[in-house]
Formats: structure tokens, C-alpha cells, sequence
């Protein structure tokens, strides 16, 4: 009996430790980025899967079950893009530029990662995978590394889905109703934004198509052993985890392979340090956190913006904490100046009745988990698009950069602080992105291990994965329809004219 039970003991442990071996590929160096991908790699290691990790950055601790691999040149290609994105800047150029140049960006990061002795040395090791794990962000030549260890590749996508990329994965995005995320549209277009959107649509798809994925394809030809066809191998991911939310962002339509796991990266609050934790409990009027998020820094700000900043603060009752980098002498003695701020953290205290941000994706979910109503500066990217949809479901307020003077800003705060909608519908909201069937990590890690039990998921592929984009969207269809139907008017019309033309002869006749 004894035995039995040793027997079952071992064998329960065993089942329980189906530890995996996993490799997770990320080459976006900036904070954002890396606190998403290193979350999924930490939990991931915690349930005691073995982690080669590829990252930007070496991180000093060494932590159990996960092999670092550390490629910090990656942060040297990207250090011109972090210069360019000073604020100044960044208004400018058109939605097409700001494309290109991210996609541009990206496959020098691919080519720099690729090329890299480190992976060079681990494609030839030949080990073991069971899955690989791409951080996607128009870096396709990755793709061919999961094809050359011959396992599943599951994609994470660290915001709603760029045009071109539901285009590669054939996901449904009709410009009618899904937002161009570098536009600053939400889902409800009137017909100029719905023309506006299709045109630059059409512009992403076609850039990327012809013009990247090509060099991309170069990429596997030079860099994989074995002269992959990257061709073959897109649009093959058995799942993509999805940082989005419906809270968030709008409901588009998902197919079965696609999971949304948006807020996965906010944790319980942590304590504070101890001089913040004082700041905010004494502040019985409230507090206002103003940060622009880690890449654009606000010592950038000119002369002036800065100081409508300062002018509209110091008429407040209200205490200010704001993200600076540097000191500013002379400050009216309810602004706090920090270099760093733990947003989510702080967000959670009850004193903090509004949150300034650039409307990136991460600082908007933890406003919104936190129930903390926003005033958006947008400045690029996707944040047009997270503040438009703040905006129009009224749980924050837009001050655009070019227009952000003390009037402006005193009425958004104005606005955010004293009409209580504000506060009731980003509560409501902060209810909805708490309402899961499950944890989103845990979600996350279950359809990890999932793909990994199943060794792939093509049960979940939709078939319209495997058709033309002309054939799924019944293109080739109605070009058929149209000549079956025009060919007999066609007809028609050539036989009335000869008749026509016979009778008017025999009437000269
Ligand atoms: C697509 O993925 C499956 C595993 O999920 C794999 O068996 C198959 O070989 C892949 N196809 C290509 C062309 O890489």
C-alpha cells in the first residue's frame, strides 16, 4: 500500500512537472517592450518551464530556469529612432513615414539579431525546443527560426494588430469599422474616415509586401541553414496572444486562434518607497500623476509648454506628481518632481484623481485597471488612437501637443476633475478589464502550454487562412458573377444593334 502510494506520489509529480523547453525571441529595445516580454519569460519560468530568453538587455539578477541570452547591440540600432522620438519631432511627418520607419527599424533589428554569433551558435547547437515564442513587430525573418528547430511558433503582439500584419495572418480588418492604429481614428468612421483609413491601409499593405518582405526573405536565405523559404513558412503561428483588451481597445473580430491577454504586465501594487507613500497619503485634496512614459522624456518639452505645465499646476488645490529627468529650480511647492515614477503603483493609491499621459498603451490600461480618469497628450504611434477612443467614450480628455498651453490643460483637468462622468465611466471600465474568466497571464501561459501539449493547434486555423486575399473576400467570385451576367447583356446589345442597324437599311432600301 505504502509502495502504491510512493508509487502515485512520483507519478502525480511527475505529470505535474511537464517542464518545457522554451525559446522566446524579443528585439524591441525599449522599457515598454521589455517589461511585456520579460513578464511572459518570468511566469514562464516560475511554472518551472526552461527559458532561453533573446533579449535587448542583460539583466543583472540571475533568475532560476531562464537562459539569458543578452544582445545589447540591438539598443545601438535603436538609439537614433530614441533621439528622433524628442518630442519636437515626432508631430511631424505623415502616418506613411512614421510606417515606414517602424518597419524599417525593425528589420535592421531582425538582420542585427539574426547575424548575431550568439544565434548564429544557437541554430547550429541543434537543441531541443518545444515551442518558440516570437515578440511579433514586423520582424517576419524571425519566423524562420521556429521552422528551423521544427516546432509550433506562438506570436505575441504587444498592441492591437497593425494593417500589414492582419493582412500576413490573415485576421479580418476591414478599413470600414477596424481602426488604422497609427491614425487616430476609433472603429466608428464616418465615410472620409473610412477613406482616409482605406487609402492608408492599402499604402501599409502594399509597402510592406513589396518592399519588406522581400529583405526579409533575404534575411532566412543568407542567416537559416538550409535555404528556408520564408514564403512558406508565414501565416503559420498556432496561436497569437494579443495585448489588448475590449476595455481598452474596441471589440474587432477575433479569429479562433487569437487571444487577447491585454493588462497581463499590472501586478498587485507593490509597497511604495517611503517618501512617496507620504506624498500621497498627505495630499488630502489629491494628486495628479503627469507622465509621458519612458522613451519620450519631458525635458524635451520647449521652453514654453513646459512652462504652461508649471503655470497651470501651481493654481491647483491639488498636489502634482510629475516624471521630469532633470531638476527645475524654483517650483511651486505642490509639484513633486521624480525621474521615475512606479505609474501602476501609484495609480492604486485612493488619493490620485488624474492621470496626464501620452496615451501609450500600457499607461492607459493601468489608468484604466486603476480607475483613474485620463488626460491624453498623444504623441505617436498608437496613442492618438487610445486617446480618440478615451475621448469618445468619455473616460478621458485629449490636449493635443501642438495646442497644450495653460488653457488648454486647466480646462482638461477642469473637466476630468469636476464632471463626474469622467470618474463613473473609467470605473465602469476598470470593472470590465477586471472581469476575466481567468487571470491574463494565466491565460496567457495556458495557451503556451496548450501549443506545447498539442505540439501545434491547426484544429484552431480558420480555412480562410489558407485562401488568397482575392478568394477570401470572394473577389475572384464576383468577377465571375459579373462576366456570367454581362456576357448575355453584352450579347444582347450587339444583336439589338446589328437588328437596329439591318432595318434601317432595308427602310433606305
Ligand atoms: C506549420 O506549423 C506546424 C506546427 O505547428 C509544423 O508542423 C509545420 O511544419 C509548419 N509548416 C511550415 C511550412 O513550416
Amino acid at each position: 500500500m505504502l509502495a502504491l502510494n510512493i508509487l502515485l506520489f512520483f507519478a502525480t509529480f511527475i505529470g505535474f512537472c511537464s517542464c518545457s523547453k522554451i525559446l522566446f525571441l524579443s528585439q524591441l529595445p525599449t522599457k515598454s517592450h521589455y517589461i511585456l516580454a520579460s513578464k511572459l519569460v518570468k511566469e514562464m519560468a516560475k511554472k518551472g518551464h526552461e527559458v532561453t530568453f533573446i533579449t535587448p538587455y542583460a539583466s543583472t539578477t540571475q533568475v532560476k530556469n531562464i537562459n539569458q541570452i543578452p544582445l545589447e547591440g540591438l539598443q545601438k540600432i535603436f538609439s537614433p529612432e530614441t533621439a528622433r522620438v524628442s518630442i519636437s519631432t515626432t508631430e511631424d511627418g505623415t502616418p506613411m513615414q512614421k510606417a515606414m520607419e517602424i518597419n524599417q527599424m525593425n528589420y535592421k533589428l531582425s538582420e542585427f539579431l539574426l547575424s548575431h554569433d550568439k544565434v548564429q551558435n544557437l541554430l547550429k547547437s541543434q537543441q531541443p525546443f518545444d515551442v518558440v515564442i516570437l515578440y511579433y513587430y514586423f520582424n517576419d525573418a524571425l519566423l524562420a527560426l521556429a521552422h528551423h528547430f521544427k516546432v509550433p511558433v506562438v506570436l505575441f503582439a504587444s498592441m492591437p494588430l497593425y494593417v500589414s500584419e492582419s493582412f500576413l495572418l490573415s485576421h479580418p480588418a476591414p478599413s470600414s469599422y477596424v481602426p488604422n492604429i497609427i491614425l487616430k481614428h476609433t472603429g466608428h468612421m464616418d465615410f472620409w474616415q473610412r477613406l482616409e483609413t482605406s487609402f492608408y491601409d492599402t499604402c501599409m499593405i502594399l509597402y510592406y509586401q513589396w518592399a519588406m518582405l522581400p529583405k526579409h526573405h533575404k534575411l532566412v536565405e543568407n542567416f537559416i541553414p538550409g535555404k528556408s523559404d520564408l514564403y512558406k513558412i508565414l501565416n503559420n503561428e498556432s496561436v497569437i496572444l494579443i495585448n489588448s483588451h475590449v476595455s481598452v481597445n474596441e471589440a474587432v473580430p477575433m479569429v479562433p486562434n487569437a487571444i487577447e491577454i491585454g493588462g497581463f504586465h499590472i501586478e498587485d501594487p507593490k509597497p511604495l518607497p517611503n517618501d512617496l507613500q507620504k506624498f500621497l497619503d498627505d495630499s488630502p485634496n489629491g494628486v495628479i500623476i503627469f507622465s509621458m512614459g519612458s522613451i519620450i522624456r519631458s525635458v524635451n518639452f520647449p521652453e514654453e509648454k513646459r512652462k504652461a505645465c508649471i503655470d497651470t499646476f501651481a493654481k491647483l488645490k491639488l498636489n502634482v506628481l510629475w516624471k521630469f529627468e532633470e531638476n527645475i529650480a524654483g517650483l511651486p511647492p505642490n509639484i513633486k518632481i521624480m525621474d521615475w515614477i512606479p505609474v501602476s503603483d501609484v495609480l492604486a493609491h485612493p488619493n490620485v484623481k488624474a492621470f496626464i499621459t501620452h496615451g501609450g498603451l500600457l499607461s492607459t490600461m493601468e489608468g484604466v485597471y486603476h480607475g483613474v480618469p485620463l488626460v491624453g497628450i498623444p504623441i505617436t504611434v498608437d496613442q492618438k488612437m487610445n486617446i480618440a477612443l478615451a475621448a469618445s467614450n468619455e473616460y478621458g480628455v485629449e490636449v493635443s501637443y501642438k495646442e497644450l498651453t495653460e488653457e488648454t490643460l486647466s480646462q482638461a483637468l477642469d473637466a476630468v476633475l469636476n464632471n463626474p462622468k469622467y470618474k463613473q465611466n473609467i470605473q465602469r471600465r476598470s470593472k470590465i478589464i477586471r472581469d476575466r474568466p481567468m487571470k491574463p497571464i494565466d491565460e496567457a501561459l495556458y495557451w503556451i502550454e496548450y501549443v506545447i501539449r498539442h505540439q501545434g493547434a491547426p484544429h484552431l486555423r480558420y480555412p480562410g487562412a489558407d485562401l488568397n486575399w482575392f478568394q477570401r473576400n470572394l473577389i475572384d467570385v464576383a468577377a465571375f458573377v459579373a462576366f456570367v451576367a454581362l456576357v448575355p447583356i453584352f450579347a444582347a446589345i450587339l444583336i439589338l444593334k446589328r437588328l437596329t442597324k439591318n432595318k434601317i437599311k432595308h427602310k433606305k432600301e
